[in-house]
């Protein structure tokens, strides 16, 4: 098994470089049926998402622009429950389909709220891509993701952008913590 060390806790490898490339692909194959007549407004979600929406992107084959928005609510390895930070851009969304690329749905708070946000412009679709989501810590049940690449334990992740306070976003792999015996 592969591990790494980071601020005095261990981390396992859960999913490989090879394993990411494989979901990218997947869930970029699903976008581009979908999106094949239609020009969405693509939005990745900073800081977390800059990574993996860099990869996918780059193998979209339909119109669109591209912009990013920036939304934290985890302090260290817990959510604080409320946006802390928006740059929103001044998006004029009205009559658009948008697609939304995040790293990770955790509680469903973030996306939650931004989602509601979006929606009060009035656009014509809004729809989730994220590389990873915990179902077990899902507090919005009715959140949608559309797009998923893949479904992990209720434990803190580190790797491809994924961060612990700004640390680990360059691993190439995607590394959980290890629950402790
Ligand atoms: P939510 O609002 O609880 O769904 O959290 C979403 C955001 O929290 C993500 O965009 C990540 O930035 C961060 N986050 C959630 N879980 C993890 C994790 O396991 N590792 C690193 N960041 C995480």
């Amino acid at each position: 098994m592969n591990e790494i060390a980071l601020n005095g806790k261990t981390f396992e490898e859960i999913i490989s470089k090879e394993q990411i490339e494989e979901l990218v692909q997947g869930l970029s194959d699903q976008i581009n049926a979908d999106y094949k007549d239609k020009k969405p407004i693509v939005i990745a979600v900073l800081d977390g998402a800059f990574i993996f929406a860099a990869d996918l992107i780059r193998k979209f084959e339909f119109d669109h622009q591209f912009r990013f928005v920036k939304l934290s609510s985890y302090e260290g390895m817990e959510s604080t429950g409320t946006i802390k930070y928006r740059l929103d851009l001044e998006l004029d969304v009205q009559n658009e389909d948008i697609l939304i690329i995040e790293d990770i749905v955790d509680t469903g708070i973030t996306l939650n709220q931004y989602t509601q946000h979006l929606a009060s412009k009035n656009p014509k679709s809004i729809q989730i891509c994220s590389l990873l989501t915990k179902p077990k810590a899902l507090k919005h049940k009715d959140l949608e993701v559309k797009y998923c690449g893949k479904e992990i334990d209720d434990l803190f992740v580190i790797g491809y952008g994924l961060d612990w306070d700004f640390k680990a976003r360059h691993l190439p792999a995607i590394y959980q913590l290890k629950k402790e015996l």
